[in-house]
């Protein structure tokens, strides 16, 4: 795999980063990570990521002994070296192993790692012409009281069995509900409904996501009436555009809920906002705000 990965204060191959079996990153998914993105040689909002990325470990009481400027500079170089010019760029924290015989995770080395690799997309251009099938899925997102999910986390077995809920059904990927029934989150992403003229986004039970902190911004800037609160899944049936917001991808129109074309309309056409909410997404890929170039050697 073409990339470049960082562990033990080195930069390796992808195929050379490893750990032990041993660290509770594995054994208990105790863990945090961030997942920026490259597109055309410049990071996109590498701050919000940075921001997000510490608010999780603090949140743990992971320390990746390193400070922001450093874990800054890792990226850089991971992207450097890998020679890529659209990448996908994760830095993670795992708790690492405790003390010989102990229990407490306090007793644990925790273990920063990063790496650049080719861009990842949760749907490619192709797939996001045509539109991504979704299935409205009853497994619930794992509670917020339990894990917060504003810490980026790989508790992902709700989404796995979601994922192969959508397969069952034809469809491609799916978003979890709450125990009221409202619609979360899916895997890698955030959603977002256009129903009665209003752009509708949960507010709670999901990931702050980079993208949907993007879309919400461009969506107040176009002055589109908006509603960060909670949205039925029966809303998300009946809406008359729904999108996927990831940093795997951006605006990703979703083609059917449940088998159903999306707001009636012929395959392909997704609705006025989604497109110009897309088109402005990768707008932003150009503007000084928010990006910064990978720097050279
Ligand atoms: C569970 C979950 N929700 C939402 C998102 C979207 O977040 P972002 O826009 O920062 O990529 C992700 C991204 O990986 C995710 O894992």
């Amino acid at each position: 795999m073409q990339g470049c990965a960082y562990i033990d204060d080195r930069y390796v191959a992808p195929e050379d980063a490893k750990i032990s079996i041993f660290d509770w990153g594995f054994l208990h998914g105790d863990a945090t990570y961030d997942v920026a993105h490259v597109w055309q040689g410049r990071f996109f909002r590498l701050d919000d990521h940075l921001d997000r990325f510490f608010a999780s470990l603090a949140r743990l009481h992971l320390d990746p002994g390193r400070t922001r400027a450093q874990v800054r500079a890792v990226m850089h170089e991971c992207v450097r070296r890998s020679g890529l010019r659209d990448a996908y760029v994760e830095v993670l924290c795992t708790r690492g192993r405790p003390a010989p015989g102990s229990r407490d995770p306090r007793t644990c080395t925790n273990r920063f790692m990063a790496f650049a690799i080719p861009f990842i997309w949760i749907a490619d251009p192709a797939k996001q012409a045509r539109g991504v099938d979704l299935v409205v899925s009853d497994v619930q997102r794992i509670p917020s009281a339990s894990v917060d999910p504003r810490t980026k986390n790989y508790h992902w077995l709700d989404f796995v069995m979601g994922l192969f809920q959508a397969y069952e059904r034809g469809a491609e990927t799916a978003v979890l509900v709450d125990a009221a029934g409202n619609v979360t989150e899916g895997p890698g992403f955030n959603v977002f409904a256009l129903v009665d003229g209003v752009l509708a986004t949960p507010a709670a039970g999901v990931l702050e996501g980079i993208s949907r902190r993007t879309v919400i911004e461009l969506a107040q800037a176009q002055g589109l009436p908006l509603r960060i609160g909670p949205l039925a899944a029966a809303e998300l049936r009946r809406a008359d555009e729904v999108f996927l917001s990831s940093t795997g991808g951006g605006v990703i129109p979703i083609a059917r809920v449940d088998g159903v074309p999306v707001g009636g309309r012929a395959a392909g056409d997704f609705g006025p906002v989604t497109r110009r909410l897309q088109q402005d997404y990768w707008g932003l890929h150009e503007d000084p705000r928010f990006v910064e170039t990978v720097a050279p050697a």
